[in-house]
């Protein structure tokens, strides 16, 4: 699947990450997967957290890395499952996890270390690379996969983030398509 729509963010705080997760969870209204990919400490469970937020998960829930069981199911505006597969050695499909059995369903599945599935057997999807710039700074892009993906990734550009703080540049939208 081609590429067809691109974006890229920089955030210079986790909370501005999360921020852009809590943008993007507000903006699902129908199934999606959103593929996480990125170096440990890059930000892909700090961004599921926000997403989280914006998907009215009660806030008794806390998100972390689903390390053991590597699938975890929230409750929200749409059930929120979030898989992390850091620890599978070799790329898998993903029947072999029993993801396919949850796509379909208006879920969102969020998947950290999603470079470990083969993307072919992968429904539409936002894959979004997380790339650690210095201490506090994250550049993060994301693609478009399929009519759905790309319909969300024009609707999540044409939101803005609003974040500001007095100790924060704010986070910074380029979009690759103009
Ligand atoms: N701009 C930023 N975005 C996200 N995390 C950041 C940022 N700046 C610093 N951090 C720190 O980086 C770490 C990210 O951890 P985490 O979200 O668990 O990453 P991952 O799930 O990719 O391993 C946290 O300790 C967080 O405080
Ligand atoms: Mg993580």
């Amino acid at each position: 699947m081609a590429d067809l729509c691109n974006y890229k963010i920089t955030t210079h705080s986790v909370d501005e990450t999360k921020k852009l997760g809590e943008k993007i969870g507000a903006c699902l209204k129908t199934e999606i997967v959103l593929a996480l990919i990125g170096d440990l400490g890059s930000g892909k469970t700090s961004f599921v957290q926000g997403l989280a937020i914006g998907l009215e998960v009660p806030n008794d829930y806390y998100i972390t890395s689903p390390s053991y069981t590597m699938i975890n199911e929230y409750p929200g505006r749409q059930s929120l499952f979030h898989v992390d597969l850091y620890r599978l050695e070799d790329p898998v499909d993903v029947e072999d996890i029993g993801l396919y059995d949850i796509f379909g369903d208006n879920y969102v599945v969020a998947i950290e270390w999603a470079d470990k599935i083969r993307q072919e057997r992968l429904p539409d999807h936002v894959t979004i690379t997380f790339k650690i710039s210095d201490n506090q700074s994250r550049e993060i892009y994301m693609s478009a996969h399929g009519v759905n993906a790309v319909a969300l990734l024009k609707e999540i550009k044409s939101t803005p983030c609003a974040f500001k703080n007095n100790h924060s540049p704010g986070i910074t939208e380029t979009d690759m398509d103009t």
